[in-house]
């Protein structure tokens, strides 16, 4: 599959991530299709995508999209709880819970249902990228990639694109682009068998590390700690406060 050829984005698991997944590919023009479990999960995703804090109508309200294109995107979008309805995706983005045995059997589920040629990615916040797509077939591991978006996805820019050492040259350069597409700045890393977290978890997790170390032997406080990265490092959060954006409560 390559980036010209990418069309109908799947978000395979709708939440606080697919639901931000969904809405930035819309807005860029791709058709959506999300696959939840529930229809009350579906429910919630349909309302943060579009009534939501960082959803579409309150993008208008800010500014930072047109009427019109607002009304075109929030068409695109389809929900479904059904696994066939990603069938016909170009590419599906997985942001379900982060339990790497629920991915990777869904991912083999996902395997016999959706299209050969289409790229599967994987949101996960740290697996190993080769280990969530094990049990997909040969055929399609060349198509395997890691796309790890930051929370909220439709304002933070960063992206990670994960290539595993059986990922294809196409898929990584269509995930990119993908990524540059939806307006992410995309910065490119290698699967790492054996830890957790890309670039951004692991830089973070080692800083956080470093800052309970130093409220635990009662160097600093957590809360001067957390001031002195907000106000010397101008991070919108630090450590003990906010734990850096999960969650709706951003
Ligand atoms: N929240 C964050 O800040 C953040 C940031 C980056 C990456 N991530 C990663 O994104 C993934 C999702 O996290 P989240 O915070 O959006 O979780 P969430 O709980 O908000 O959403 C997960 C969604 O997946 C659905 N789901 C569960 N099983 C499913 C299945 N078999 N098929 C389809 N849908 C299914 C749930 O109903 C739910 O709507 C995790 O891997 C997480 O580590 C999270």
């Amino acid at each position: 599959m390559k980036f010209e050829d990418i069309k109908t984005v799947g978000c395979l698991g709708g939440g606080i991530m697919g639901g931000g997944i969904a809405q930035i590919h819309a807005i860029a023009g791709y058709n959506v299709v999300v696959r939840d479990i529930s229809d009350d999960a579906i429910a919630a995703t349909r309302h943060a995508l579009f009534d939501g804090k960082w959803g579409i109508k309150r993008a208008v309200e800010r500014g930072k999209l047109g009427f019109d294109e607002a009304v075109e995107a929030m068409a695109r979008v389809s929900f479904s709880t059904d696994l066939a309805a990603l069938r016909d995706c170009d590419i599906v983005i997985e942001a379900i819970p982060e339990k790497l045995e629920l991915k990777q059997e869904v991912f083999k589920e996902l395997d016999s249902v959706v299209k050969p040629g289409a790229i599967f990615a994987s949101n996960t916040s740290g697996f190993c990228i080769e280990e969530v797509g094990r049990d997909v077939s040969e055929s399609r591991k060349p198509l395997f990639v890691g796309m790890h978006y930051s929370n909220p996805v439709p304002t933070m820019k960063m992206l990670e694109v994960i290539s595993t050492q059986q990922t294809s040259e196409d898929t990584t350069d269509a995930a990119r682009r993908l990524g540059e597409a939806t307006g992410k700045a995309v910065s490119m890393v290698k699967d790492t068998p054996g830890t957790y977290g890309f670039l951004l978890n692991r830089i973070f997790g080692a800083a956080y590390r470093e800052a309970r170390l130093i409220a635990d032997q009662g160097i600093a406080t957590k809360e001067d700690i957390d001031k002195a990265m907000i106000t010397g490092r101008n991070w919108p959060s630090a450590f003990f406060g906010s734990r850096g954006g999960i969650g709706k409560e951003w």
